[in-house]
């Protein structure tokens, strides 16, 4: 039986529930591609699921590999996973977070429609940073939102994983983009195509602009009960981390709505496309290699990442 590293987690609590071990390599099925993981990225999911801060929502069956996604190259196909071969350089979504077999491994069995072609300006490191950060940012944005160009959308938290995305994808898209960040974030997230950054730390975002058509609201608790009121009357807040607040949403007359990011190899071949044509840049603010997986997990943790943290599966 051939063996692989692998990231297990045996019991809720933080890195000292973990180890890295060497596991059967996973079998395949009929829809699956086995891919030989380069990198994976850390995204709040992986932590909120380790710690058990999820264990209601998504109870897991000990032990299990968390990462939710994954660049790597194609070992391996089953029979039914047109379009892809062995060699081909591929990136991914494991799952839905409460994915039993993650990314943290050198290999990962994945449905083949969870995964696209890796865009080919970007190296592993930085493909790894993309998939569930941005189908997060693309189901929250035009899935969710139904976003138009021309149309006014405060992104709360633009300087973090998914938020990066979502400000590069509205720019994109033709919309004016306002974000929330750090003062020390405020550059950076205006490289990515907001108009206007508001500092959270030192001003009230209710305090500018009422008639937002749309508000992603990565952050929840108080910054969502105060969202509300910067939309305008028909408008939409999408939701990633929470859950909604009706009575706030009926009392100013629009739509609240929660994102719950699904794999989707066709939104990640729309999504690769616009990387090699340079209109959406990746970030990637540091790389651990997977035996430093508590530092990585920990930085996570912080909150305040630009971008994203990966997992390189080979150092
Ligand atoms: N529902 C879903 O399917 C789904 C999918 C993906 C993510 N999520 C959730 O969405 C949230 C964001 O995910 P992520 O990957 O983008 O996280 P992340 O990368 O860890 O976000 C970090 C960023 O948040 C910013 N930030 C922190 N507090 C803020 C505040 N009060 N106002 C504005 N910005 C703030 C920080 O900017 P500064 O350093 O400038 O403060 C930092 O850049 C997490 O809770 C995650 O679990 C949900």
């Amino acid at each position: 039986m051939e063996l692989m590293k692998a990231l297990l987690v045996h019991d809720y609590g933080d890195a000292g529930a973990m180890r890295v071990e060497r596991i059967p390599k996973p079998a395949l099925q009929a829809d699956e591609i086995l891919v030989r993981v380069h990198a994976a990225s850390v995204n709040p999911v992986d932590w909120k699921v380790c710690d058990g801060v999820l264990r209601d929502k998504l109870p897991m069956a000990m032990p299990f590999i968390p990462g939710g996604d994954f660049s790597g190259i194609v070992e391996d196909v089953g029979g039914e996973t047109a379009g892809f071969a062995a060699g081909m350089a591929v990136f991914g979504m494991t799952s839905t977070p409460g994915y039993r077999a993650g990314a943290f491994a050198e290999f990962v069995a994945v449905k083949a429609w969870h995964a696209a072609a890796k865009p080919s300006s970007l190296t592993h490191e930085e493909a790894a940073a993309v998939p569930l950060a941005a189908l997060t940012a693309w189901q929250a944005v035009f899935d969710r939102a139904g976003l138009r160009a021309g149309q006014h959308i405060l992104i709360h938290a633009g300087a973090g994983g998914v938020g990066g995305f979502a400000v590069q994808f509205a720019r994109e898209a033709g919309a004016i983009v306002t974000a929330t960040s750090s003062a020390a974030n405020a550059d950076y997230v205006r490289a990515l195509g907001a108009a206007e950054i508001i500092d959270y730390r030192a001003e009230k975002f209710e305090d500018g602009r009422r008639d937002f058509d749309i508000v992603i609201d990565l952050i929840g608790g108080e910054t969502q009960a105060r969202s509300y009121a910067v939309l305008k009357r028909g408008g939409v807040l999408v939701n990633a981390w929470g859950a909604i607040m009706q009575d706030k949403a009926d009392a100013a007359g629009v739509r609240g709505v929660k994102v719950a990011v699904e794999p989707d190899g066709a939104q990640l071949t729309r999504i690769a496309a616009l990387i090699d044509a340079g209109k959406v840049n990746v970030s990637v603010a540091k790389v651990f290699g997977l035996a430093d997986y508590g530092a990585a997990l920990a930085e996570s943790r912080t909150g305040h990442v630009r971008g994203k943290i990966v997992l390189r599966m080979d150092a």
